[in-house]
């Protein structure tokens, strides 16, 4: 019984320097959050981000050239749907709609240059760590059969 209270304030003093030590770790956190830069947003301006690659940025005509969409779809449909679905994301993303998040630059060049745009292209980038680091594959595309698909995309 005699020692009953020495554990009792042994106990106490231990809470209380656990308390503090944790107080004084988030205090570090916080000065490390504060000074850790916020990496950019690699969607801030996408509008102005046409990648790397062979395909300089370049203004789509207003109307859809129908003949170009079927051409794309014939070469989507035979080199493309392994692993991209319009309806879904599959084992990459869908290409629905994307010309609201991606300019016709950085499409073809993601197509014609995925291996250099994962490494230098901070979508491509971020892509690549949001599809658990499967990679975009290189389907050895030439330019003409990269810009009819992008004609097929637009007509999604
Ligand atoms: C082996 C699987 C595979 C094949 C085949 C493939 N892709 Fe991909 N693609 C991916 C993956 C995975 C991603 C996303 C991850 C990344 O970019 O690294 C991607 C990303 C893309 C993107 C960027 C999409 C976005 O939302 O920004 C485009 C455009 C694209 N692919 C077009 C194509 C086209 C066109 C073909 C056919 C010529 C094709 N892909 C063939 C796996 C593939």
């Amino acid at each position: 019984m005699k020692k009953l209270p020495l554990t009792l304030i042994f106990t106490a003093v231990l809470a209380c320097c656990l308390a503090s030590c944790g107080g004084g770790q988030s205090k570090i956190d916080e000065i490390k959050a504060k000074s850790f830069k916020e990496p950019a947003d690699p969607m801030a301006n996408w509008e102005s981000n046409h990648g790397v690659g062979p395909i300089k940025a370049f203004e789509l005509p207003a109307t859809i050239d129908q003949e170009l969409v079927s051409k794309g779809q014939q070469v989507y449909e035979s080199m493309c749907t392994a692993c991209h679905k319009v309806e879904k994301r599959f084992i990459g993303p869908s290409p629905k709609d994307i010309l609201k998040r991606r300019t016709p630059a950085w499409t073809m060049n993601m197509i014609l240059n995925p291996e250099e745009m994962v490494q230098k292209d901070p979508i491509a980038k971020k892509l690549l760590i949001e599809y658990n680091g499967s990679p975009m594959a290189n389907q050895n595309l030439s330019e003409e059969e990269a810009r009819a698909i992008l004609e097929y995309f637009r007509s999604l």
